[in-house]
């Protein structure tokens, strides 16, 4: 059995791991971690009646947690030292949480091979996503102009989604750096072209109602290729938040990306 603690268990996604983690019969839940909870258990609450795992609303009060695995759905501004938390505990990392920067990444990818401890960082656990990044990398290398439109709902806090920076990052690995559009042109209303990461422009939608979408546009003369996915329920990212949590521990260092551990 796989001892797993929930951190951000009082936000959509934790709370879905949450119900995950307790229906999957190789796994424990023997904690849960949100800053926002003020109950002791959490079978407190109505949908968790009867399991009376130990609520934690202070990252240090976690110290003494047996937990394995660490599963992370919390905010762009907590995750990184939360990460560092788990891996200083000798707790592996499962993190779906978006909006870190690549220093941070790299400073935990550091810590985490210094003590050896198995993580993933997943931009996004959906299969259909992760299709999606190696189907655009493979159609860059014939279609260099690309642009890439992400949607969310409009509770998401950061911009550009971090699949939207991780597919872009794949491409550049296949294409080289080549400014889009005409040399000359002028955006008339700020922020009109979107972001702009090598040349390729990401644009970010959010709208209520909406999950996870991401559509990736190649154009070329006379020809053009759409590649598209949507995640309509967050239940669709939790296989791949199994597997990293059944695998993770065989690992040494800290991953990035689900294509690793699939
Ligand atoms: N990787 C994926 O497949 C995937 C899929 C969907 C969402 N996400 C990402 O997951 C994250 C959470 O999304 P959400 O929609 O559940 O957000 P949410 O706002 O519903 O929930 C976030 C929760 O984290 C809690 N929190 C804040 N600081 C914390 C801390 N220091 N420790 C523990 N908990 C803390 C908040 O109180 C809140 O309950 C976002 O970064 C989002 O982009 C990733």
């Amino acid at each position: 059995m796989k001892k797993v603690i929930v951190a951000g268990f009082k936000g959509r996604m934790g709370n879905t791991a949450s119900h995950m983690v307790i229906d999957h019969k190789d796994f424990e839940l023997v904690g849960v971690f949100d800053p926002r909870a003020t109950e002791k258990t959490l079978g407190e609450n109505l949908e968790f009646k009867g399991i009376d795992v130990p609520v934690y609303s202070k990252v240090a009060d976690i110290a003494s947690s047996t937990a394995d695995v660490w599963i992370d759905f919390t905010s762009p501004t907590s995750v990184y030292e939360n990460v560092k938390f788990a891996i200083e505990n000798g707790i592996s990392p499962v993190v779906g949480t978006t909006g870190m920067t690549d220093e941070q990444v790299n400073e935990l990818q550091k810590l985490a091979k210094a003590k050896k401890i198995g993580g993933l960082i997943a931009p996004n656990f959906g299969i259909s996503a992760v299709l999606l990044m190696q189907f655009a990398q493979q159609a860059a290398k014939y279609f260099p102009n690309v642009e890439i439109i992400e949607m969310h709902h409009d509770n998401k806090l950061d911009a550009p989604s971090g699949t939207a920076i991780n597919t872009a990052k794949l491409i550049a690995e296949v294409r080289a750096p080549k400014q889009q559009g005409n040399p000359q042109e002028k955006e008339t209303l700020a922020g009109a072209r979107g972001a702009n990461y090598e040349g390729m422009h990401i644009h970010s939608v959010r709208l209520p109602g909406y999950v996870a979408h991401e559509q990736v546009l190649f154009g070329s003369e006379g020809e053009a290729l759409t590649i598209r996915q949507d995640s309509f329920d967050r239940s669709s990212f939790m296989s791949g938040v199994a597997v990293a949590v059944a695998k993770v521990q065989d690992y040494d260092e800290l991953l990035v990306g689900l294509e690793h551990i699939l």
